[in-house]
């Protein structure tokens, strides 16, 4: 198990490169099933949750060449239609091969996924979804079976409890493509990574109106061609480097961004004091100053996007006064906060919200990452924190995060990779 070394208290500075986003690649790869051939996807990082991706599409029985950012997808006329629990208990977006599996090949067998840390995460508006084209599904033995001798497109609407859910979108979209006729998803959810999905789709020829909108018309056809697509970069990635420059008083510049996908996390730094400069693919964060307290609402796009919320509470905690962190969409998605207490965070849950009293310095400690967003928090907190941090489990952080280490250094952080021996 390998942790991060961190000598904080050093201002970032320079120019960082973000990669293509991890939330866009996986349901790009699991879109390649719907058609026979060869499939290219650029700008693809190299994290571990796109090699885990890759090992399920390999045991389905594609061929899957990955150099560089570029991963060549080859599928076969047959595939095995299963994804067993080794691989989606590891990594939920396993669940994407379900839509394509069921439409190219009238079954599919997925394993349900199990426990998350950041909440319970149900699965039921996927299967509504292809319930609604007609799919027969079924739990047995802890998978998730579902049949259909051909899907017939329909009208859906795929908002839940906590409102709208992108993989469920994602899904239902990617089957309503080979479905007979046309679907019709209403409450479907807005972010970039589905309107990337519905750019690839449209790519291999299907036929989709309205990504990106509340309501997405697909039109079925009957076959799909393989395609080349480009993936969109690293929202996540790209406001976790935003919030590690202000956190550390520096001046930072991300190329290769998408600021307009960043709207809402621009503002919150904006409001706070942060300096921003966004061109069309660049973004210049400058914090010289102690920020102003934030108040951040969790929603989905275009709101804040759950998947900053930790990382911007990390740069609350040095904010001159009271900040709320309000998490709307994901229950248990504060596993950081009693980490970042150890940092001499003064921070109180109230409900779903976080009350952050900014304090003048965190200092260094051991640490450990919980989930994939809240060791990206640990990590921007221990650039700020006066002395040594270790942030552990960092296995977390490199789901997601191509290269951090690297990309921090670059910018002037003291930042080391140490593997860990396990204590027995
Ligand atoms: N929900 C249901 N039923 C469902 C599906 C979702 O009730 O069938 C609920 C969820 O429990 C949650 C809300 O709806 O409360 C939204 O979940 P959504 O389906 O939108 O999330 P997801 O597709 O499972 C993706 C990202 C997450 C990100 C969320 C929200 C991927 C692979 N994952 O998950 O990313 O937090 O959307 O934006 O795209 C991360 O990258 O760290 C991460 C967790």
């Amino acid at each position: 198990m390998d942790k991060f070394v961190i000598d904080g208290g050093r201002p970032l500075a320079g120019t960082v490169r973000a990669s293509g986003a991890k939330n866009a690649v996986l349901p790009a790869m699991a879109a390649c099933l719907l058609c026979q051939g060869r499939s290219v996807l650029t700008n693809v990082p190299n994290v571990m949750d796109v090699r885990t991706m890759r090992r399920l599409l390999l045991r389905l029985g594609c061929k899957v060449e990955f150099s560089g950012s570029a991963m060549a997808i080859e599928v076969p006329a047959r595939l095995r239609c299963e994804a067993e629990y080794e691989i989606v208990k590891q990594m939920r977006a396993s669940y994407y091969v379900l839509g394509p599996l069921l439409a190219r090949f009238g079954a599919a067998k997925v394993s349900l996924p199990g426990g998350c840390a950041i909440g319970a995460r149900p699965i039921d508006l996927h299967l509504k979804g292809m319930e609604a084209l007609g799919a027969k599904v079924e739990i047995v033995h802890g998978y998730v079976r579902a049949r259909a001798r051909k899907l017939a497109g329909q009208r859906v609407q795929l908002a839940g409890t906590k409102g709208v859910s992108v993989g469920a979108t994602i899904n239902t979209m990617m089957a309503a493509c080979l479905a007979a006729g046309t679907t019709v998803i209403e409450s479907a959810a807005l972010e970039p990574e589905v309107v990337s999905t519905a750019e690839l789709l449209a790519a291999m020829g299907a036929r989709i109106r309205g990504a990106g909108t509340p309501v997405i018309t697909i039109e079925g056809v009957t076959e799909l061609a393989p395609a080349e697509h480009r993936m969109i970069p690293d929202r996540i990635e790209a406001g976790s480097l935003m919030a590690a420059a202000a956190v550390s008083g520096g001046c930072v510049t991300i190329e290769d961004c998408r600021p307009d996908h960043l709207a809402a996390a621009i503002d919150v730094l904006r409001r706070a004091g942060v300096r921003i400069a966004a061109g069309d693919e660049m973004v210049t964060v400058e914090a010289r100053r102690r920020l102003r307290p934030m108040e951040v609402t969790v929603s989905p796009y275009p709101g804040f996007p759950t998947d900053l919320q930790p990382q911007f509470m990390a740069l609350a905690c040095l904010s001159s006064g009271i900040s709320a962190v309000t998490e709307t969409i994901f229950e248990n998605r504060f596993m950081h906060v009693p980490e970042l207490q150890r940092l001499g965070a003064d921070v109180k849950l109230e409900g779903s919200t976080a009350v952050v009293k900014g304090v003048p310095k965190l200092t260094g400690a051991q640490v450990m990452g919980s989930d994939l967003r809240a060791s990206a928090a640990l990590v921007i907190a221990g650039l700020a924190a006066e002395g040594r941090t270790e942030v552990g489990r960092i296995y977390h952080l490199d789901r997601g995060y191509e290269r951090w280490e690297r990309k921090l250094k670059k910018l002037g952080a003291k930042v080391k990779r140490v593997h860990e021996k396990m204590a027995t």
